[in-house]
Protein backbone atom coordinates (compact mmCIF):
# COMPACT_ATOMS: atom_id res chain seq x y z
CA UNK A 1 0.00 0.00 0.00
CA UNK A 2 1.00 3.54 -0.87
CA UNK A 3 0.71 6.44 1.86
CA UNK A 4 -1.33 8.15 -0.72
CA UNK A 5 -5.25 6.96 -0.74
CA UNK A 6 -5.86 6.35 -4.03
CA UNK A 7 -8.99 7.85 -3.57
CA UNK A 8 -10.30 10.91 -1.40
CA UNK A 9 -13.84 12.83 -0.50
CA UNK A 10 -13.38 16.11 1.41
CA UNK A 11 -16.71 16.85 2.81
CA UNK A 12 -18.92 16.18 -0.04
CA UNK A 13 -22.08 17.10 -0.20
CA UNK A 14 -24.99 15.93 -3.06
CA UNK A 15 -28.50 17.24 -3.03
CA UNK A 16 -31.02 16.91 -5.44
CA UNK A 17 -33.51 19.25 -6.51
CA UNK A 18 -37.15 18.29 -6.16
CA UNK A 19 -40.36 20.04 -6.36
CA UNK A 20 -40.44 21.02 -2.35
CA UNK A 21 -37.50 21.49 -0.79
CA UNK A 22 -33.87 20.43 -2.18
CA UNK A 23 -33.07 16.52 -0.88
CA UNK A 24 -29.67 16.27 1.16
CA UNK A 25 -28.39 13.22 0.56
CA UNK A 26 -25.05 12.82 1.28
CA UNK A 27 -23.76 15.18 3.82
CA UNK A 28 -20.31 16.55 3.63
CA UNK A 29 -19.09 13.10 3.21
CA UNK A 30 -15.28 12.18 4.18
CA UNK A 31 -13.75 9.26 2.94
CA UNK A 32 -10.02 8.16 2.31
CA UNK A 33 -9.89 4.37 0.49
CA UNK A 34 -5.66 3.43 -0.42
CA UNK A 35 -4.74 1.45 -3.18
CA UNK A 36 -5.22 -2.47 -2.89
CA UNK A 37 -7.98 -1.93 -0.28
CA UNK A 38 -11.37 -3.69 -0.19
CA UNK A 39 -14.26 -1.06 1.10
CA UNK A 40 -17.80 -2.34 1.75
CA UNK A 41 -20.02 0.51 1.73
CA UNK A 42 -23.69 -0.21 3.27
CA UNK A 43 -27.04 1.12 4.01
CA UNK A 44 -30.44 1.48 3.74
CA UNK A 45 -32.29 1.52 0.80
CA UNK A 46 -32.28 5.05 -0.53
CA UNK A 47 -29.34 5.98 1.96
CA UNK A 48 -27.48 7.41 -1.15
CA UNK A 49 -24.89 3.90 -1.43
CA UNK A 50 -25.34 4.77 -5.90
CA UNK A 51 -25.49 8.45 -5.18
CA UNK A 52 -21.73 8.40 -3.25
CA UNK A 53 -20.21 5.59 -6.02
CA UNK A 54 -21.05 8.00 -8.97
CA UNK A 55 -19.52 10.99 -7.67
CA UNK A 56 -16.27 8.90 -6.36
CA UNK A 57 -16.56 7.17 -10.12
CA UNK A 58 -16.42 10.65 -12.00
CA UNK A 59 -20.15 9.58 -13.20
CA UNK A 60 -21.68 12.15 -11.03
CA UNK A 61 -20.66 15.67 -9.66
CA UNK A 62 -20.76 17.08 -6.07
CA UNK A 63 -22.80 19.79 -5.49
CA UNK A 64 -20.01 20.83 -3.15
CA UNK A 65 -16.25 19.12 -1.28
CA UNK A 66 -13.61 17.62 -3.17
CA UNK A 67 -12.81 14.56 -4.78
CA UNK A 68 -9.47 12.99 -5.69
CA UNK A 69 -9.03 9.57 -7.60
CA UNK A 70 -5.41 9.30 -8.52
CA UNK A 71 -4.18 12.27 -6.85
CA UNK A 72 -5.96 14.26 -9.55
CA UNK A 73 -8.81 15.86 -8.56
CA UNK A 74 -12.13 15.05 -10.40
CA UNK A 75 -14.75 18.10 -9.02
CA UNK A 76 -12.91 20.82 -11.09
CA UNK A 77 -12.56 18.71 -14.26
CA UNK A 78 -14.13 19.00 -17.44
CA UNK A 79 -16.25 16.65 -18.61
CA UNK A 80 -13.82 15.21 -21.69
CA UNK A 81 -11.05 14.97 -18.96
CA UNK A 82 -13.44 12.80 -16.55
CA UNK A 83 -14.31 11.27 -19.72
CA UNK A 84 -10.19 9.99 -19.75
CA UNK A 85 -10.05 9.46 -15.97
CA UNK A 86 -12.92 7.45 -16.03
CA UNK A 87 -11.52 5.67 -19.12
CA UNK A 88 -8.02 5.14 -17.39
CA UNK A 89 -8.55 4.15 -14.19
CA UNK A 90 -12.03 3.25 -13.08
CA UNK A 91 -14.37 -0.05 -13.89
CA UNK A 92 -18.21 0.28 -12.74
CA UNK A 93 -20.76 -2.54 -12.16
CA UNK A 94 -23.94 -0.59 -12.25
CA UNK A 95 -26.89 -1.74 -9.90
CA UNK A 96 -28.93 -2.31 -13.26
CA UNK A 97 -25.66 -3.53 -15.32
CA UNK A 98 -26.66 -0.66 -18.09
CA UNK A 99 -25.31 -3.66 -20.63
CA UNK A 100 -25.58 -2.17 -24.52
CA UNK A 101 -28.52 -3.99 -25.71
CA UNK A 102 -27.26 -3.96 -29.10
CA UNK A 103 -23.86 -5.57 -28.77
CA UNK A 104 -23.52 -9.42 -27.93
CA UNK A 105 -21.93 -9.94 -24.50
CA UNK A 106 -18.82 -9.91 -25.92
CA UNK A 107 -18.65 -6.64 -27.55
CA UNK A 108 -20.03 -5.31 -24.96
CA UNK A 109 -17.24 -6.90 -22.52
CA UNK A 110 -14.84 -5.51 -25.31
CA UNK A 111 -16.65 -1.97 -24.90
CA UNK A 112 -14.27 -0.41 -22.55
CA UNK A 113 -11.12 -1.33 -24.80
CA UNK A 114 -13.18 0.36 -27.87
CA UNK A 115 -13.82 3.26 -25.88
CA UNK A 116 -9.92 3.64 -24.78
CA UNK A 117 -8.24 2.30 -28.11
CA UNK A 118 -11.29 3.30 -30.73
CA UNK A 119 -11.10 -0.73 -31.87
CA UNK A 120 -13.08 -3.69 -30.43
CA UNK A 121 -9.25 -5.76 -29.68
CA UNK A 122 -8.34 -7.84 -26.70
CA UNK A 123 -10.81 -10.96 -27.39
CA UNK A 124 -8.79 -13.09 -26.02
CA UNK A 125 -8.78 -11.49 -22.76
CA UNK A 126 -12.60 -10.76 -22.84
CA UNK A 127 -12.73 -14.76 -23.64
CA UNK A 128 -11.09 -15.28 -20.34
CA UNK A 129 -12.90 -13.11 -18.15
CA UNK A 130 -16.50 -14.37 -19.94
CA UNK A 131 -14.86 -18.17 -18.94
CA UNK A 132 -14.43 -17.06 -15.77
CA UNK A 133 -17.93 -15.61 -15.16
CA UNK A 134 -19.33 -18.89 -16.94
CA UNK A 135 -20.53 -16.83 -19.78
CA UNK A 136 -18.38 -17.87 -22.59
CA UNK A 137 -21.50 -19.95 -24.66
CA UNK A 138 -23.20 -16.67 -24.25
CA UNK A 139 -20.61 -14.62 -26.02
CA UNK A 140 -23.04 -14.18 -28.94
CA UNK A 141 -26.24 -13.40 -27.52
CA UNK A 142 -27.51 -10.29 -26.86
CA UNK A 143 -27.91 -9.10 -23.47
CA UNK A 144 -32.03 -9.14 -23.79
CA UNK A 145 -31.43 -12.94 -24.22
CA UNK A 146 -29.80 -13.30 -20.58
CA UNK A 147 -30.98 -13.67 -16.99
CA UNK A 148 -31.03 -10.81 -14.82
CA UNK A 149 -28.12 -12.78 -13.05
CA UNK A 150 -26.28 -13.57 -16.33
CA UNK A 151 -26.07 -9.96 -16.88
CA UNK A 152 -24.48 -8.74 -13.93
CA UNK A 153 -21.77 -11.26 -14.38
CA UNK A 154 -21.20 -9.85 -17.97
CA UNK A 155 -20.91 -6.42 -16.77
CA UNK A 156 -18.36 -7.27 -14.07
CA UNK A 157 -16.35 -8.93 -16.85
CA UNK A 158 -16.87 -5.59 -18.78
CA UNK A 159 -15.39 -3.85 -15.34
CA UNK A 160 -12.64 -5.85 -15.04
CA UNK A 161 -11.24 -5.50 -18.89
CA UNK A 162 -9.17 -2.68 -19.09
CA UNK A 163 -7.66 -3.62 -15.45
CA UNK A 164 -8.72 -0.47 -14.05
CA UNK A 165 -7.22 0.92 -10.60
CA UNK A 166 -10.50 1.07 -8.95
CA UNK A 167 -13.60 -0.81 -9.50
CA UNK A 168 -16.67 0.12 -8.30
CA UNK A 169 -19.08 -2.38 -8.19
CA UNK A 170 -23.03 -2.16 -7.13
CA UNK A 171 -24.75 -4.49 -5.40
CA UNK A 172 -22.62 -7.06 -8.33
CA UNK A 173 -23.98 -10.06 -6.55
CA UNK A 174 -27.54 -8.93 -5.39
CA UNK A 175 -29.37 -10.96 -8.60
CA UNK A 176 -26.97 -13.79 -7.89
CA UNK A 177 -27.62 -17.31 -6.27
CA UNK A 178 -25.00 -17.88 -3.20
CA UNK A 179 -22.96 -20.25 -5.15
CA UNK A 180 -22.81 -17.55 -8.45
CA UNK A 181 -22.44 -15.02 -5.94
CA UNK A 182 -18.95 -16.42 -4.22
CA UNK A 183 -17.57 -17.03 -7.79
CA UNK A 184 -18.01 -13.29 -8.76
CA UNK A 185 -16.72 -12.02 -5.50
CA UNK A 186 -13.71 -14.46 -6.24
CA UNK A 187 -13.61 -12.74 -9.64
CA UNK A 188 -13.93 -9.40 -8.49
CA UNK A 189 -11.30 -10.10 -5.64
CA UNK A 190 -8.71 -11.70 -7.82
CA UNK A 191 -8.46 -9.07 -10.63
CA UNK A 192 -9.05 -6.17 -7.90
CA UNK A 193 -7.52 -6.53 -4.58
CA UNK A 194 -5.41 -9.73 -4.82
CA UNK A 195 -4.29 -7.93 -7.81
CA UNK A 196 -2.95 -4.13 -6.13
CA UNK A 197 -5.70 -3.01 -7.34
CA UNK A 198 -8.89 -0.74 -5.33
CA UNK A 199 -12.33 -2.13 -5.04
CA UNK A 200 -15.49 -0.44 -3.25
CA UNK A 201 -18.66 -2.73 -3.44
CA UNK A 202 -22.08 -2.12 -2.16
CA UNK A 203 -23.55 -4.80 -0.71
CA UNK A 204 -26.52 -5.74 1.96
CA UNK A 205 -25.28 -9.46 2.29
CA UNK A 206 -23.45 -9.64 5.53
CA UNK A 207 -21.31 -12.46 4.50
CA UNK A 208 -20.09 -10.91 1.57
CA UNK A 209 -19.55 -7.21 3.60
CA UNK A 210 -17.02 -9.75 5.81
CA UNK A 211 -14.27 -10.53 3.32
CA UNK A 212 -13.91 -6.71 2.58
CA UNK A 213 -10.82 -4.74 4.71
CA UNK A 214 -13.01 -2.12 5.98
CA UNK A 215 -16.85 -1.31 5.87
CA UNK A 216 -18.57 1.73 5.82
CA UNK A 217 -22.19 2.58 6.91
CA UNK A 218 -24.31 5.24 5.33
CA UNK A 219 -27.02 7.11 7.26
CA UNK A 220 -29.17 10.22 7.01
CA UNK A 221 -26.06 11.56 4.91
CA UNK A 222 -23.48 10.85 6.71
CA UNK A 223 -20.67 7.87 6.64
CA UNK A 224 -19.62 5.66 9.60
CA UNK A 225 -16.86 3.42 10.24
CA UNK A 226 -18.45 -0.16 11.51
CA UNK A 227 -16.15 -1.11 14.67
CA UNK A 228 -13.23 -3.79 13.73
CA UNK A 229 -14.21 -6.98 15.22
N1 LIG B 1 -31.21 12.18 -9.94
C1 LIG B 1 -31.91 12.21 -8.81
N2 LIG B 1 -32.84 13.18 -8.58
C2 LIG B 1 -33.55 13.21 -7.41
N3 LIG B 1 -33.37 12.34 -6.41
C3 LIG B 1 -32.45 11.36 -6.58
C4 LIG B 1 -31.67 11.24 -7.77
N4 LIG B 1 -30.85 10.17 -7.64
C5 LIG B 1 -31.10 9.66 -6.43
N5 LIG B 1 -32.06 10.37 -5.78
C6 LIG B 1 -32.57 10.12 -4.42
O1 LIG B 1 -31.47 10.04 -3.56
C7 LIG B 1 -31.66 9.03 -2.57
C8 LIG B 1 -30.50 8.07 -2.59
O2 LIG B 1 -30.55 7.28 -3.78
P1 LIG B 1 -29.50 6.12 -4.07
O3 LIG B 1 -29.87 5.53 -5.37
O4 LIG B 1 -28.14 6.68 -3.93
O5 LIG B 1 -29.79 5.13 -2.86
P2 LIG B 1 -29.17 3.69 -2.55
O6 LIG B 1 -28.60 3.74 -1.17
O7 LIG B 1 -28.26 3.29 -3.64
O8 LIG B 1 -30.46 2.76 -2.53
P3 LIG B 1 -30.65 1.21 -3.00
O9 LIG B 1 -30.06 0.36 -1.91
O10 LIG B 1 -32.14 1.07 -3.08
O11 LIG B 1 -29.97 1.04 -4.32
C9 LIG B 1 -33.01 8.40 -2.87
O12 LIG B 1 -33.96 8.97 -2.00
C10 LIG B 1 -33.28 8.78 -4.31
O13 LIG B 1 -34.64 8.92 -4.55
MG1 LIG C 1 -28.34 1.82 -5.08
Amino acid sequence: MTSLPLLSARRVTKSFSTDQAPLLVLNEISLDVMSGEFLALQGASGSGKSTLLSLLAGLDRPTSGEISLGGERLDGLTEKDLARVRREKVGFVFQSFHLVSSLTVLENVQLPVAFRLGEFTHQAKARELLERVGLWDRARFLPGKLSGGEKQRAAIARALINDPAVVFADEPTGNLDSLNGRRVLDLLEEHTVKAGRTLVLVTHDPDIADRAHRRVHLKDGRLDEFPRS
